[in-house]
Order: C-alpha cells, then structure tokens, then sequence
C-alpha cells in the first residue's frame, strides 16, 4: 500500500543512515519492571503486524544482522512517564522497535505519572543491568537520587524530551527546540489576528503545562515572548489577569484540570457576554480540556482560536471540525532516530558532539545546542529537533503524505504507528 511505503521510505533515509529498523505498533500496559516485559511482548506482536516496519525490516536484513552484532549483548532501559498521554506512547513503540532493530535488548516501563513508581523502575532498570537509560521523567526534580545509582554503575543516562535537573549523570539530552514550540503558537495567534495591525482589543487567555516538566516553562514563554508586545499596548487583554506561568500552568497535564479552570475563567469573566478571541494553550492534552470547556460553558458563538501540541488524534479531528485552530507537530519518530544514533554512539565509547548530525545524514533538520539548557549542574549538550505547525490546510501534507497518520474514510487521521 503506497502509504506504508511511502513511511518506510520516509523512515528509511534514516535508517540507511543509522543502520536501524523501524518504529512499530504502541503496546499497552502500565507501569514498572513486570510490565516492562508485557510492554515487550506486545510491541513485538505489533511489530508482527502488518505495518511499514515490516515492509523496512525486510529490506535491512543485512544491516540487522551487522548491528546485532555491534549491540553485543547490551541492553537499553527506557523509561516512560505514563500511556495517559498520548505522544508517550509512540515515543516509546518508536524507541523501542528502533533499539531491538539494532539488536539491544529493550526495557520500556512506564510509570503512570507517578513519581515514586517512575524513581522505582528505574531501580528496577539498573538492577537488571541496563547499560544505557533513556528516561522522559515525570518530575524533573525528583530523579538525582536514582540517578546517582546509575552513575555509580556508569550507565549513561540520555534525558528525553524532558531535561532532568539537579544531577551530574545526565549525558545528554535529546528534544525538539521547546521554546521555539511556544515562540510558533504565539506567531500563529499574531499573524491570525493581524495584531500588528488590527486595532483589537482582543481577549485571551493562557493555559501552560505542568510545573515539574522542565520543558513547560520553555513553552509558555516562548508564546508570552511574542504576546507581550500587544498585551503592553492594549491590543490583546487578558481578562482573568493570569499571567504568569504559575497562575496558568496545569498540573500533570490533564485534560479535566485544564477544563475545570477554564470553566471557572469563562463562568468569572466571559458569562456577561465578553467574546473570548484566543485561548492559547501549550499541548494537545490541555487544549482538549478548553476546547471541551468552551463547548459547554462559552456563551459567545465566534470561533475562538485554539493553539496545541503534539497532534493527538482527538486534537487532529478538533481541527478537522474546526474546533481546535492549531497543532505544533513534533515527530517524535525522528527525536527516537536521534536518540538511537547517539545511544549507539555513547554504547561504542564515543563521546558524540555537533559530528553526529555530520555523519548521521538525518533527512531532519537537528541542532547540536551547548548553551540553551543548564540542569543546575551545568550545561547539558543537546540535541534538538524542529517543530512544525499544523492547521486544517496543511495537515494531510505534513502529517498523512509523511506517512506519520493515514486518513480515514470520513477525513479524520489516526497515528499510523
Ligand atoms: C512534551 C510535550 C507533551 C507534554 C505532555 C512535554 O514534556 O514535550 O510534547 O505535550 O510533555 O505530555
């Protein structure tokens, strides 16, 4: 079928580069180490499914073969916040299936949320002797202990998506440029409105993400950075008066916390009539709580535009239906190509710089950063990815033509892995 070849053909530019098979089915099981091996089981029956991955699989033979050899025997610990959200899931089917097609044997846990049980599998990761981590963590602040252990055992640790903070035994850390993310929500909203422009005043209101995700900050003020300008000249206003970050942000990231606040901000500030312009909001998860909320306590009948992340299938058809105005699209199964390359690069002894990106021939845009990210203990090399903005218009060329999501029969896309 074109589409599947066409992703095995998009994910194969990698790969001739990276010598790696490709991404597979999402397994689904919850936390800690017993279910890390359910997590295996299922992602290999995915695999057996009859997806691009095959299609890719079968055409590196050879190259599977040379790098089982090179993974001599290694394992790799991936370390997963939760299935709640959606993206976490194609982060770790794509790690997952990218590392075993090296031939490392994989660990994937994930943890719930829950910051002890995540701290736990990590234990759990170190103990079966995992000679590499790669951990999106739940709270960034929470993981120096664990982390601590896994120095003293010298397993390199890749920080992903998320920077871990406070320990020296992060290596690197790999993601897509964050602060850009929230900079491209809040030019979609300036050039929509025209604010240079139009005389306004517009309303809007600002949703951010959870305070223990280092990476949230990053995007509320790469949005507020841009909106500022206009909201010190008048011509956005803000009527609840959140602005800062603390007063915005969304524990967990969850979809009914985002709504019950925006409830009470459209119930405080909207119910006599004032037209809501913009809620900008930081991801997807957020988003569907204020869309949800708008939909049943908004009064006004203008269309508000609503901002996003990540292109969640429910967010996608939100902006079919025009519900939702906007998605920042990250291609998580780049930032897993990414982290393979510099995982085999670190499990070989080599101590990867800006060469990488050299050498690779990724057929993705990355930056090696060595200023932008301090986890308190200095700064963290990194490497970070670029972020693309979806809308209706574009959707079918940047997500479907890809071969990222296929389109169903009625103009709804689903994630193909
Ligand atoms: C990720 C976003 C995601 C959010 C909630 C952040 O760390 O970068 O892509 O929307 O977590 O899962």
């Amino acid at each position: 079928m074109f589409k599947r070849k066409f992703l095995a053909a998009v994910l194969g530019t990698a790969m001739v580069a990276s010598l790696m098979t490709g991404c597979g089915g999402a397994a689904d099981t919850t936390s800690s180490n017993d279910d890390a091996e359910t997590v295996t089981e299922a992602a290999t029956e995915a695999a057996a499914d009859d997806t691009a991955a095959d299609d890719t699989a079968a055409d590196d033979t050879a190259a599977d073969d040379s790098a089982s050899e090179d993974a001599g025997g290694k394992k790799v610990g991936i370390a997963m916040p939760t299935k709640s959200l959606e993206r976490w899931n194609r982060d770790g089917s794509y790690l997952q299936e990218q590392f075993e097609g090296k031939g490392y044997e994989v660990s994937l846990t994930y943890s719930d949320n829950k910051i002890d049980q995540q701290v736990k599998d990590i234990e759990g990761l170190i103990a079966d002797g995992v000679d590499l981590l790669v951990i999106a963590a739940i709270d960034g602040e929470s993981l120096s202990q664990v982390l601590a252990e896994a120095k003293e055992e010298n397993i390199p640790v890749i920080s992903y998506d998320r920077l871990i903070m406070n320990t020296d035994a992060v290596s690197y850390y790999v993601s897509f440029d964050n602060y850009t993310v929230g900079k491209l929500q809040g030019e979609f909203v300036r050039d929509q409105l025209d604010l240079d422009n139009a005389k306004g005043p517009f309303n809007i209101e600002f949703t951010a993400g959870d305070p223990a995700d280092n990476n949230a900050g990053f995007f509320f003020n790469g949005a507020f950075d841009v909106l500022k300008p206009y909201i010190d000249k008048g011509t956005l206003v803000v009527p609840s008066g959140q602005t800062s970050f603390d007063q915005v942000a969304t524990k967990s990231w969850d979809t009914a916390t985002a709504m019950s606040r925006f409830q009470n901000i459209l119930g405080s500030n909207y119910s006599d009539g004032t037209q809501l312009d913009v809620a900008l909001c930081s991801n997807d998860s957020t988003a569907l709580g204020v869309t949800q909320a708008i939909s049943t306590d908004y009064a006004g009948t203008n269309s508000v535009i609503v901002t996003g992340q990540d292109g969640d299938e429910a967010n996608l058809a939100n902006l079919v239906d025009g519900k939702q105005t906007m998605t920042v699209y990250k291609a998580v199964a780049n930032e897993a190509v990414a982290t393979l390359d510099l995982g085999v690069a670190i499990l070989s002894g080599q101590t990867p710089d800006a060469s990488l990106i050299d050498n690779a021939g990724w057929s993705f845009d990355c930056a090696y950063d060595t200023s932008s990210y301090d986890n308190g203990t200095g700064i963290i090399p990194s490497y970070l990815l670029v972020p693309t903005v979806v809308t209706k218009d574009n959707l079918q060329k940047e997500l479907v033509d890809t071969g990222y999501y296929t389109m169903d029969e009625n103009g709804y896309p689903h994630p193909t892995n």
